[in-house]
């Protein structure tokens, strides 16, 4: 049994709570805030038995195993740190952090306490995405030449304020193009090679809009992102034979397989789920069986794409 403790006590860790409640070998056992009105109003509605206003004294509990850290992205980096020197296993919610250093850092801690990490990209462990890899690999689309990937929305400033916030990580590469970025080439088992990107950036100094064009080891992939701009979120994966179209692509149920005839030939459906079920079910198999890093998700993962992203944030 792998007892959870949770960081940050808002939006997402409800939903990883519940994930964590569909599992008979984890349990979700403590949850901290910065503010302690917080933790106790979430910890009741979630039914946990420990909260905290600090996440100090969640990390001082020897009962927790590993830590999901659900704070915003600027957080990530230090709240990674403090989970690894407490001795926990950590499983860190998306973007993991925001330069290649930063990334190589926690990971070569995480490597040096023998302690487990890992990004929490759900989306590389749907039923679908798996499903989409397998059809990829016994060549049912032939030779992949190039994939795209659309994925926006119109975000409420006032609901939805990390997003425009800077100083919070906020932006639309961070939370929304870090999907496409890190699932494409795993689809495909392939590195990027190389990168351009245009960015459009808010007011507020974030990026709103970003556009990248990524070139693999053997296709291309183009991808768009943005926050203020509604965008179908769907990808395709086009080979010489038909191509894959993945509808919501970063947590859609759904992959449908085309010929060349633009015939659908092949479908996949896993239905209505909780899909951080499958993410949780691997962190749990991967630190029972002593592994610190997920062959799905592995840091490689993590450190190629915070190159990318501060490559793109930074330099445009
Ligand atoms: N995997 C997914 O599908 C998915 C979906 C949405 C978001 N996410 C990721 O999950 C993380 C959290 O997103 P969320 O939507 O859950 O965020 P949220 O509800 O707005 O905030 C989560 C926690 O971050 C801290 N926080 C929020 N606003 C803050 C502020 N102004 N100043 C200081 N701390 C603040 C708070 O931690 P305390 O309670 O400790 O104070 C809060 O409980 C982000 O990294 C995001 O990219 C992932």
């Amino acid at each position: 049994m792998i007892h959870f403790g949770i960081i940050g006590a808002g939006d997402i860790a409800r939903k990883f709570a519940d994930a964590v409640r569909q599992l008979d070998n984890a349990e979700v056992i403590a949850v901290a805030s910065k503010s302690l009105d917080r933790a106790q109003e979430w910890a009741a509605r979630e039914h946990i038995p420990s909260y905290y206003g600090n996440y100090a004294e969640l990390l001082a509990n020897p009962r927790i195993d590993a830590v999901y850290i659900a704070t915003t992205t600027n957080a990530h980096y230090d709240n990674i740190l403090q989970c690894l020197q407490a001795g926990k296993h950590v499983l860190c919610e998306k973007s993991l952090v925001r330069s290649a250093h930063e990334a190589l850092t926690v990971c070569s801690l995480a490597k040096q306490k023998n302690l487990f990490l890992m990004e929490a990209m759900w989306t590389r462990f749907l039923p679908k995405t798996t499903t989409a890899k397998q059809w990829i690999q016994e060549g049912r689309i032939g030779k992949v030449k190039l994939m795209q990937a659309t994925i926006g929305w119109k975000a409420d400033p006032v609901y939805n304020k990390r997003l425009f916030d800077p100083a919070l990580g906020g932006g639309s590469l961070y939370d929304l193009g870090i999907y496409p970025l890190e699932v494409l080439p795993y689809l495909v088992d392939e590195k990027i090679l190389d990168m351009d990107a245009f960015v459009a950036r808010h007011s507020t100094g974030v990026d709103d809009l970003v556009s990248m064009n990524l070139q693999l080891e053997s296709c291309i992939a183009n991808l768009q992102c943005s926050f203020t701009t509604k965008m179908p979120e769907d990808a395709y994966i086009y080979g010489e034979d038909g191509y894959i179209r993945l509808p919501k692509m970063h947590f859609g149920s759904r992959a449908e397989l085309y010929n060349s005839a633009d015939e659908c030939i092949d479908s996949f459906d896993s239905g209505e789920e909780n899909g951080f079920v499958y993410e949780v079910a691997e962190v749990v198999h991967c630190i029972e069986n002593g592994l610190l890093e997920s062959p799905i998700c592995p840091h490689q993962m993590t450190i190629d794409a915070a190159r990318i992203t501060s490559e793109v944030l930074h330099l445009r």
